[in-house]
């Protein structure tokens, strides 16, 4: 059978191989994938080993994903403009490609959001991590005026040089009402861990009242802080990341399987249905 798996840490509670699992079904494949724990120091020899030993594809997830830019032979463009790699393909002869998915899966699951047009408008971006970087340019090749804002001002200078017609907007700005016009049906996208630990951010209600979509790329089975916040509000869309994570799957599988593209509406109601 063929073995494909998912390196992180932690990596216990990873619904990758649930989700490959289903992708497969629809295709009528028999695949093992496993979850695969590791330490810093231990990642690079574990991904070696595991193509080694025949591995057929793997993704990588939180906090290797830049270790992983750093680690293959050849990376996609997408990659390492993000500087990031979320899936790996063993390409024989000890070459390995990495590639991540991140961003189009984001922009699939907004599109699934929002429908049509769905990418025409100002996104804000709250996070200078490795989770905002992987998605900005997508996100302006999808036609979006991307605005990023980050709790150290530190991280984003780096990021508005890499990416051009990037903007920046102060992080203490968002605790006041935003200046007319820039929230109005703009899509608000939480890329920070702050979710991890249960915290909300300071942000002003009417920023979320003024946008069409407020968006944590985080998920869960209660609605993080920052959705709370959202829909406190009253106003507008709220979505968390399952949808992301799925659509980031079904690219990676496309990229292993042939360009299989796995169905994932079904998928994500049912893992939906599984976090309750
Ligand atoms: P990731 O790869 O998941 O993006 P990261 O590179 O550690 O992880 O980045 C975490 C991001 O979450 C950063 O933008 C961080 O802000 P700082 O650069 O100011 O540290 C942000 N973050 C984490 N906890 C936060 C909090 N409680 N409030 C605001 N931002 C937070």
């Amino acid at each position: 059978m063929t073995q494909f798996t998912v390196f992180g840490n932690p990596i216990a509670h990873s619904l990758s191989p649930q989700i490959h699992q289903q992708f497969a079904a629809q295709f009528n494949l028999q695949l093992d994938y496993t979850r695969s724990l590791t330490s810093k120091q231990g990642f690079a020899a574990a991904v070696a080993g595991f193509f080694r030993r025949g591995g057929a594809g793997a993704n990588v997830t939180v906090p290797f994903k830049e270790k992983a830019a750093g680690l293959v032979t050849h990376l996609t463009a997408r990659a390492a403009k993000a500087g990031a790699v979320n899936t790996l393909i063993p390409l024989g002869y000890g070459q390995l490609a990495g590639d991540t998915t991140d961003g189009e899966g984001l922009l699939r699951d907004l599109q699934r959001q929002l429908a049509e047009a769905a990418l025409a408008r100002t996104v804000i971006i709250i996070g200078a991590g490795g989770a905002a970087r992987g998605v900005i340019e997508p996100l302006q090749q999808a036609g979006a005026e991307v605005v990023i804002t980050n709790r150290s001002a530190a991280r984003v200078a780096p990021l508005l040089e890499r990416f051009s017609g990037l903007q920046a907007l102060d992080y203490s700005a968002l605790a006041q009402a935003p200046r007319a016009g820039l929230a109005t049906d703009a899509i608000l996208i939480n890329a920070t861990s702050a979710s991890l630990t249960a915290e909300g951010l300071p942000v002003h209600p009417d920023w979320f009242a003024g946008s069409v979509l407020t968006y944590d790329m985080m998920y869960g089975r209660e609605p993080s802080a920052f959705l709370q916040q959202a829909q406190r509000t009253g106003a507008g869309k709220t979505a968390d990341g399952l949808g992301m994570l799925v659509e980031q799957a079904a690219l990676a599988f496309a990229l292993w399987h042939e360009g299989k593209v796995p169905d994932t509406d079904h998928v994500v109601s049912v893992l939906r249905a599984s976090l309750s």
